[in-house]
């Protein structure tokens, strides 16, 4: 049995990637594939719990590499029991985030060295990569006005705009290094919009493995 496929989602907070997640996944089971929707950090029991630390911790203080540390820790698990068996038996994964978000937020964002986080790429993840990663990006200035109407913002949502700026441009050097696999959707159009550059992508991915 051949491998499902993995897609992961990215863009900061405010890019309309999770209103686009179930989307996705229908786009997939049209094909007749078997698909899971998933998320990071997060996705198993234990992977909850380190993203409740992660985004909700008031009282404690966290390192930028204890954050990265801790983020790799809930992948492992997640990987380990519930993305990697389930790609095994040949269904789909849709994630919600992936490392390109720790190679952006922790990287770009916090200055953990890209080295670093390479390292622990290798040894969490082995050879997996997502197949596809569509990237939704919007200027800082936009996502944040739309995230910013969240009653009580998290650990991250905390931070400020040129924080989300340098997530940001992390993100799009990550993409011009690897345009075959992450494309970039403009974000800043209206949700119709946004939602047919998916389906445009999809369908050419869709193509080249069918
Ligand atoms: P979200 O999934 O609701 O967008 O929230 C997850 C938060 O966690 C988001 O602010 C980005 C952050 N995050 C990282 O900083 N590094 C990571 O590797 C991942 C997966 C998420």
């Amino acid at each position: 049995m051949s491998r499902g496929l993995f897609i992961t989602l990215e863009g900061i907070e405010g890019a309309g990637k999770s209103s686009n997640l179930s989307h996705v996944q229908d786009l997939l089971a049209r094909t007749g594939r078997d698909v899971i929707v998933t998320r990071e950090p997060g996705g198993t029991a234990l992977g909850e719990r380190i993203r409740e630390l992660l985004l909700h911790s008031r009282d404690v203080d966290i390192s930028a590499d204890t954050e990265t540390l801790l983020i790799f820790a809930a992948r492992a698990d997640h990987l380990q029991k519930l993305v990697s068996p389930a790609l095994a038996q040949g269904k789909s994964v849709v994630c919600d985030r992936f490392t390109d978000a720790t190679f952006a937020y922790q990287g770009g964002g916090r200055r953990v060295a890209h080295k670093r986080i390479a390292t622990l790429e290798t040894w969490v993840q082995g050879e997996l990569r997502p197949d596809l990663t569509l990237l939704f990006d919007v200027a800082a200035k936009i996502g944040l006005e739309r995230a910013g109407n969240r009653s009580s913002p998290d650990r991250f949502e905390r931070e400020d705009r040129e924080f989300f700026e340098r997530v940001r441009q992390a993100y799009l050097e990550a993409a011009r290094r690897e345009p075959a696999r992450i494309r970039v959707i403009d974000a800043s159009a209206n949700p119709a919009e946004v939602r047919s550059q998916v389906d445009r992508v999809m369908e050419d991915f869709l193509r080249g493995v069918d």
